[in-house]
Formats: C-alpha cells, structure tokens, sequence
C-alpha cells in the first residue's frame, strides 16, 4: 500500500461543497469521523460514476450525513489487507451499494476498506474494468430482469416494456432482455434516440406522454406480458393496468413521483405482482447470484460506445455534468 495517495474529497465549509483531489493516508481512510475502520483495504482499479454519487459529492444529505466525504458507490480492485477468513490478499472483488460512498469513504479513491460482508468475489468471466461498467445500473437492470424471469415469464408470454429506456438502467434492461430472445418496447420521452434503442435490441419504441393513467378505471385492455419501470408515479399506476394476468411489474425507480396511487383490479382480478427493486440492499446470495448472471447469461459486453473512462482528476467535471443531466454515457473511473 502507498504512503499517500489519491481520493476526491468533498468538504463542507461556509456552507458549499468543494470537491478535490487530495493526498491522504491509511490513517486517513481508517478514520470516518471518530469511528475506526478495521476492515478490509482494497486497491481501487476502477469505480463508477452514479447519481448517488453525484448528490453525495454536493452535500446531500439525504445521502451522505457527514462530510468531509469520499464518494463512490461502487468500486472493483485487488485487496492489499485483509483479517477476514473468507478473502485473501490478491483477491480481485466488487463492491457496490450497502453503505459503500454514502456513509463510508468510496470508491473515489486509490484505496478502499469494507466490511467483508459487503465484498462480492470478481466472478472469473468478468473483468474489473467490465464490473464497473455494470456498476449499481447494470446490477440493477439484471436484478429487475431476473425478478420478470424467475416469475415465469418467458420469451413466449408476449412483450416487455421497459421505461426510461434511454436511461443507465433501462438502456442496460432492454439490451439484456432483447439478449435473452424477449420482444421489448421501449419508453422514452427522446423521439431522437429511437434508432439508438433499436440498436440495443428494442422491437418498438413508446412515446412516454402515452402512458396516461385514467383514475376512473381499474383495467386497460392487457399490452404486455411484464414491466421493468424505472420512473415510478402516475405512469405506473397505468402500466399495472395494461398488464396480461400473472404478470409482473418490476419497479426501481421514483422519477415523477414517490407516491403511487392505483386500482387494486391489476392485482386482484389480473394476479398482477409488483416487485420492488433496491439494489443497494440486495442480500449476498442473491447478489452472488446476480453478478454471475451479468458475467454469463446476461453479459451483453457493452461496447465503447457506452462508456467513456476517465481519470479521477477528470471525474469533478463529469459529476457536474450529471447533475446539470448533460451525461449521455456511462462514466467509468481508472484510479
Ligand atoms: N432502487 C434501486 O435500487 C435503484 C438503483 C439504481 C437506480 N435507481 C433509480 O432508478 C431510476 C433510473 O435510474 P437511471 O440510473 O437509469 O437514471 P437516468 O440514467 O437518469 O435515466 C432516467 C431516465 O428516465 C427518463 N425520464 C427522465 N425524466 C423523466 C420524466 N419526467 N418522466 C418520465 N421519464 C423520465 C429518461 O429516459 P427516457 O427519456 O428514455 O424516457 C431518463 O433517461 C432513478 O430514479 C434512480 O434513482 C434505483
């Protein structure tokens, strides 16, 4: 382990959030406040640029209570230290969400601690740099898309939608579920990325503004077979009433709306299921379980096209675009 080394540090002061690249050392990282941290050290080869990330770097605290801060929700690196019985030094892993980035220093950084139960082993046909391009939106994407499979939908059920489909999870969701021999239709509010989705594996491409609810009704006529949404909000209520019975919506996101008001007819009449997704949360064996789906079954070997990689100097500027919605691609960071 170095002497010093590199971490983007977000400080407080005067009320505004400066972000940073700093020299720090392992007592520096050990320390979060006035807790020590004994676990695990990680070299960080590379990390990802999320949206909690982005809040997190400009002092929301709805995230990150206490700053100073290391950002990063998710990191891949080789462990330097380890008192754990379950890993050895050398070991490549993952780690992405539990309290990674939020409340514990991230992966913006050379070096990481966590605690073991966080730590996924790298499965063997995936590298770390491809982990990070999945990162917590391709776990997401393959955690929702295995809800609609292990529900019992197959290929031949009938159509997928997948909302926010431009989005980090649903461009991710429609691209491995076109993988897996599934028709997919696409929402999006963006008519100018429709040969973009089809590129991905989409069969048909929905204007979002026709995803309107009508309160009065219980029931639409069935339009798919299951849901991956990732926006949430009245645009929900109405796809649980298009779907055909023994269905499955599977729910990670809340872009219009926390609230959801509905019918309980999808339910009752359909035997409709809504699944909710929180990545973050996601217990080790099925988290085990996911990660060997996106390196094998699932793996849609994203191409350059859909990341750019950049180094943690870069990364001040592309957390400011995020937050201004400027970021097309996904933002891989080498460390
Ligand atoms: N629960 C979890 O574990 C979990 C994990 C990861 C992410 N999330 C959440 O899932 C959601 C999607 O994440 P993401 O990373 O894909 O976000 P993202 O990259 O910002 O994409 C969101 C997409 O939603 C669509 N959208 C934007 N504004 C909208 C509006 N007003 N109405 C309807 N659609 C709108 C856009 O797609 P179109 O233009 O193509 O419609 C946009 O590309 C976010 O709310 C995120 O916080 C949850």
């Amino acid at each position: 382990m170095k002497d010093k080394f590199r971490a983007l540090v977000v400080r407080e002061a005067d009320g505004k959030f400066l972000k940073q690249i700093e020299m720090i050392d392992e007592i520096g990282l050990r320390y979060y406040g006035d807790k020590e941290v004994t676990e695990t050290i990680i070299e960080v080869e590379y990390s990802g640029l999320n949206y909690k990330d982005a809040l997190s770097a400009s002092g929301n605290k709805g995230i990150t209570k206490q700053y100073p801060h290391i950002p990063g929700i998710d990191l891949a690196g080789k462990i330097v230290a380890t008192q754990s019985s379950k890993f050895k030094i050398g070991d490549e892993v993952i780690v992405t969400g539990y309290d990674m980035g939020m409340n514990h220093y991230g992966g913006f950084c050379e070096y990481a601690t966590s605690p073991d139960k966080w730590i996924v082993p790298r499965p063997q046909s995936l590298t770390l740099k491809e982990a990070m391009i999945y990162g917590t939106s391709g776990f997401t994407a393959a955690l929702g898309v295995l809800n609609i499979v292990e529900h019992g939908i197959t290929p031949e059920s009938g159509k997928i939608l997948v909302t926010g489909a431009t989005g980090a999870v649903g461009s991710m969701a429609v691209s491995i579920l076109s993988k897996l021999g599934y028709e997919v239709a696409a929402s999006t509010g963006k008519e100018s990325e429709a040969d973009y989705l089809k590129s991905l594996g989409a069969n048909e491409i929905i204007d979002r503004k026709t995803l309107v609810d009508d309160p009065q009704k219980g029931l639409f006529s069935s339009r798919w077979a299951a849901a991956f949404d990732t926006v949430g909000g009245p645009s929900l209520s109405y796809i649980l009433k298009c779907i055909a019975p023994s269905g499955i919506v599977t729910n990670c996101g809340m872009i219009t709306s926390t609230k959801l008001e509905t019918s309980i007819m999808p339910f009752i009449i359909r035997g409709v299921k809504l699944s909710g997704i929180a990545a973050s949360a996601t217990l080790m064996p099925k988290r085990l379980k996911v990660w060997e789906k996106i390196a094998g079954e699932y793996n849609i070997h994203p191409g350059e096209d859909f990341y750019d990689v950049v180094s943690l100097e870069e990364l001040p500027e592309k957390i400011d675009l995020m937050l201004a919605g400027k970021l097309h691609r996904k933002v891989v960071v080498k460390l």
